[in-house]
């Protein structure tokens, strides 16, 4: 209107902030409510398990294997991680949406590692990010909180260095290890994580985790006794087959759904039932009479 004060709208990216707040991830630990936590790696599942109501969406790293077909999470890089989380923005409006810092993406310099957590938060509209533990990754995990971002920890089975750690199994069997472990989550939860991942550890030491940090943890095959727990999505709905952990439950069988429905498809392709009178549009008789008379 002329003459009316100019009030620009704020610049949002179109993106609703999370309702779901690490306040209130802190508050439900108080409070003994279990955290429901689940990946997404692009906009239609992400949206569904927003809309399911689920309070955390991670974009992980696991992408590489259940999506893009890696054997391990080792090359998966930031602008294939950065790809995915924006498109996994676009379907979350309620849950609180963590990036996954990528192998190489945190093991150079405090400069870079900052850097490329800025690139989750700034570019795909990350509201956390999540490094796995590795040595010195309480400096780094300082300096991204530091810049402002909020950081989720991850120990335990850290699947981007486990071939060079004796493979997938459990970790913390044994009490030194379990001891080492214990003291990693204590150490990044310093430092100033919000939450902590802890995944393949016997129940006992995740239970004796969960009671030492005064931040929410969040098991994968870590027992019953963590604050929380998360699963790999395609895991739990049965769209990747390649192999089964034990901890994984399977809800669904996606894999075996898709089979049927293209199966069926083929063969009503084949069959010349597909598509039917329903998918087909026709034209008014009276313009396919001038048609044929255009075309002579
Ligand atoms: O990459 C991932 O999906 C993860 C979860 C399994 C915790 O790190």
């Amino acid at each position: 209107m002329k003459g009316a004060p100019f009030h620009p709208e704020p610049f949002t990216f179109n993106l609703p902030m999370a309702t779901v707040t690490i306040a209130e991830l802190l508050e439900r630990k108080t409070r003994g409510e279990k955290i429901a936590m689940l990946t997404a790696y692009d906009y239609p599942v992400a949206r569904v398990l927003d809309e399911a109501g689920i309070d955390v969406v991670l974009v992980g790293d696991s992408l590489g294997m259940v999506v893009l077909g890696y054997e391990t999470t080792t090359p998966v890089t930031m602008e294939e991680m950065l790809h995915h989380a924006k498109a996994a923005r676009r379907g979350v409006t309620r849950a609180l949406l963590v990036g996954d810092m990528p192998f190489l993406s945190f093991r150079s310099t405090l400069e870079e590692s900052v850097r490329n957590a800025g690139r989750f938060a700034q570019e795909a509209g990350c509201d956390a990010v999540k490094v796995e533990w590795k040595p010195g990754i309480e400096d780094v995990a300082q300096a991204i909180v530091r810049a402002g971002i909020p950081v989720m920890g991850h120990v335990g089975l850290t699947p981007q260095t486990a071939a060079g750690e004796g493979g997938f199994g459990m970790r913390g069997k044994d009490a030194e290890s379990a001891a080492r472990i214990i003291s990693q989550a204590i150490a990044l939860a310093e430092v100033g994580c919000f939450a902590m991942v802890l995944e393949c550890l016997p129940d006992v030491v995740a239970q004796e985790i969960t009671q030492r940090l005064a931040i929410p943890t969040i098991g994968i095959g870590s027992g019953p006794f963590c604050d929380g727990q998360v699963l790999v999505t395609y895991d739990l709905i049965g769209l990747f087959e390649r192999f089964r952990p034990r901890f994984v439950k399977r809800y669904a069988d996606v894999a075996g759904t898709i089979r049927q429905a293209a199966g069926s498809y083929i063969t009503e392709v084949r069959t010349g039932v597909f598509p039917g009178k329903e998918q087909t549009s026709s034209m008014p008789s009276e313009e396919l009479t001038k048609l044929k008379q255009a075309l002579g």
